[in-house]
């Protein structure tokens, strides 16, 4: 598929950093006075931290001035921080290694294209640094998935035309920017669910040095 350029999602690709975000929610949620579900994390998936607060005040029905509404912002994100606080490279999902470490031993370059305006100090905590030649997170843009944003200034900035460029993400709207930019997108997660990938994989203990090869060749 002669593929040259390799951008990998970060909450849910590289750590499962999801559950953290959602007991940080449920936490903020349950002080509102309301429940915040597993289902309705879902929709968090991919999504900038303002969207989510949005989403979940429409949930709890509850009206917040600019001012609360920031407030609640900062309060969710120091929560999250505390619960990721002791992170470390343990916490990598499965096989995530083995597929960077592939990638490098073919001089691949490699780019992270996250929502989160925490990724770099979870890359540091994580120990993966090293392997990621471009960096693009929520500190960098301005519209968020499913707009192709965060992947074209990733390509952009790797050098790579979007065509040559795989995105690997475990989002619906992360699938979407993907295709919005003309890559080729493989979810990571059950393909009910992210059925506009071209490709889905469970998670990467399932994606073979053949298929991999693949893409290269
Ligand atoms: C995405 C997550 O990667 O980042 C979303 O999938 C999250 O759930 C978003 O809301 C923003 O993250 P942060 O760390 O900037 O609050
Ligand atoms: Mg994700």
């Amino acid at each position: 598929m002669n593929k040259t350029g390799f951008i990998f999602d970060l909450d849910g690709v590289i750590v499962d950093t999801a559950k953290y975000h959602y007991l940080a929610w449920r936490k903020l949620a349950n002080e509102l006075g309301f429940e915040f579900t597993q289902e309705q994390n879902e929709l968090f998936k991919g999504v900038s931290r303002k969207r989510c607060l949005e989403i979940l005040l429409e949930i709890g029905n509850i009206k917040a001035s600019q001012e609360q509404f920031s407030r609640w912002l900062v309060e969710k994100n120091e929560d999250y921080l505390s619960l990721i606080e002791e992170m470390d490279e343990s916490e990598i999902l499965p096989d995530v290694l083995k597929v960077l470490q592939f990638l490098k031993k073919h001089n691949m370059p490699i780019a992270l294209g996250s929502a989160s305006k925490n990724a770099r100090p979870i890359l540091e905590k994580v120990k993966l640094m090293d392997y990621f030649d471009v960096i693009v997170d929520g500190t960098h843009v301005a519209k968020a998935k499913p707009d192709p944003e965060v992947f074209l200034i990733a390509a952009k900035q790797l050098g790579v035309p979007p065509k040559d460029c795989v995105v690997f993400e475990d989002a619906v709207a992360g699938i979407e920017a993907a295709n919005n930019a003309g890559m080729l997108s493989i979810g990571i997660g059950e393909e009910k669910v992210l059925s506009e990938a071209k490709f889905v994989f469970t998670n990467f203990t399932k994606m073979d040095d053949k298929f991999l090869n693949r893409l290269l060749e």
